[in-house]
């Protein structure tokens, strides 16, 4: 996304004609930026050929999903809902891992009638259902357990997951257990080891620490894993030049591990394939001065991209149009919701707006859309997918009708 002659533009078409065709808020997602971030991926990993499993949670959409399975990725899928869209994109089940610390016994059900790769097992009580369901079916079933490798992802505490105070995966004592009760077993077929530490990891050094771990577990315990899932958990930089995850060190620590291991690797990555292909453009509906700053209401609210009021996360605000004049006031951004959480940004010395302007909010393709809600009873936005000069539907504007 970038301004020619002063017109914010992605790819080759301009915000305004797209807000003029599809009206707002409406979410766009850059063909590009996708093919970018999947070849850079591959790229930075392509020493070991890992498999790259797009975890689902991120983005959700259908046709989204079509085009990242086009690139030969497989799925990261954590319910029954999501594991269903996987399959009706095409993906083939080989490259389906089933994560998450409750699937209920239909869910293991459906995945184990799918033929999926792997079931990440989370504790015993999972792993004793997975096996009482396989044996019903007297069928053999693939799985991971997920180590909980109590590794400080410093990241948000709201989406560190690999810390021992942490509800996922088990502790290296019961993953040992598990590991002597899988071997036992006549229908559980024990090939991955799966840990996965947090999201928005910007530091390389929790990866490093948690592959020391890793390393240290299964030379103990003695078992040949094939597969060693890492999960995903890649940041994407918010900000203007703020800090990037070093993937040329990731790699390397990667590489070092796998000298003494042999295994194949697995990735799960959401954010750092879509989090930067999306932008969501919304119109200023009114503006209004209180306490000494001006809010800019727009028409797209916490109920369309919650993270900011969820997370406290931080997304930038483009205008549509450059101009030079900048306002002497505080800009607050804030959505129709009646929240006060329903805020996006605060900013100082952003250029003059006035109503029916548009602007843009970035990197919005990951947790965005996925995590939208008809709060307020507000229909969810279109979804468009960017390619140069064409513009297609990924999905269609929720109207009023389909929620009465
Ligand atoms: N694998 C597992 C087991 C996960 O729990 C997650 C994310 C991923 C992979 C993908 O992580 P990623 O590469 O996208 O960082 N709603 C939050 C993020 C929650 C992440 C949950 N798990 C947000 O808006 O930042």
């Amino acid at each position: 996304m970038k301004y020619i002659n002063k017109k914010l533009t992605i790819e080759k078409i301009e915000i305004e004609n797209i807000a003029r065709k599809f009206n707002t808020p409406a979410y766009c997602y850059s063909y590009k930026k996708l093919r970018d971030n999947i070849k850079n991926f591959k790229s930075s990993f392509k020493s070991f050929s890992p498999l790259i499993c797009f975890s689902l949670k991120s983005n959700t959409n259908l046709n989204l999903i079509r085009e990242i399975k086009k690139f030969g990725l497989g799925a990261d899928v954590v319910s029954m809902g999501e594991l269903m869209m996987a399959l009706k994109a095409g993906i083939n089940p080989n490259k389906i891992v089933f994560s998450g610390v409750g699937k209920t016994t239909s869910e293991i059900d459906f995945a184990i009638n799918k033929n999926i790769f792997l079931i990440n097992a989370e504790s015993k009580s999972e792993i004793i259902e997975i096996d009482r369901i396989a044996k019903l079916k007297k069928k053999q079933v693939q799985i991971g357990i997920r180590l909980n490798p109590n590794t400080d992802a410093k990241t948000l505490n709201q989406i560190s997951t690999g810390k021992k105070e942490n509800k996922f995966g088990v502790n290296d004592k019961t993953f040992n257990e598990l590991v002597k009760f899988c071997i036992n077993s006549k229908y559980i077929n024990l090939k991955c080891l799966s840990v996965h530490i947090g999201s928005q990891i910007l530091d390389h050094k929790p990866y490093e620490k948690m592959l020391k771990i890793i390393s240290k577990i299964i030379k103990k315990i003695n078992y040949n894993f094939e597969f060693i899932d890492l999960g995903g958990g890649m940041g994407i930089s918010y900000k203007n030049n703020s800090k990037k995850l070093n993937y040329k060190k990731y790699d390397i620590a990667i590489k070092k591990f796998l000298k003494n291991h042999r295994c194949k690797i697995i990735f799960e990555p959401g954010r750092s394939i879509v989090g930067n292909t999306g932008f969501l453009i919304s119109r200023v509906i009114y503006i209004k001065n209180n306490a000494g700053k001006k809010f800019i209401i727009l028409d797209a609210a916490m109920n369309d991209l919650i993270r900011p009021a969820l997370y406290g996360a931080t997304h930038n605000i483009l205008p549509s149009s450059k101009i030079s004049k900048r306002s002497k006031k505080i800009y607050e951004f804030v959505g129709p919701i009646c929240e006060t959480t329903d805020k996006f940004l605060t900013i100082k010395n952003f250029q003059d707006l006035k109503e029916k302007d548009l602007v843009v909010l970035c990197d919005v393709g990951a947790y965005g859309m996925s995590l939208s809600s008809n709060y307020n009873l507000r229909p969810k936005p279109v979804e468009l997918l960017i390619k140069g000069s064409k513009i297609k539907i990924l999905k269609k504007r929720q109207k009023h009708k389909d929620l009465m």
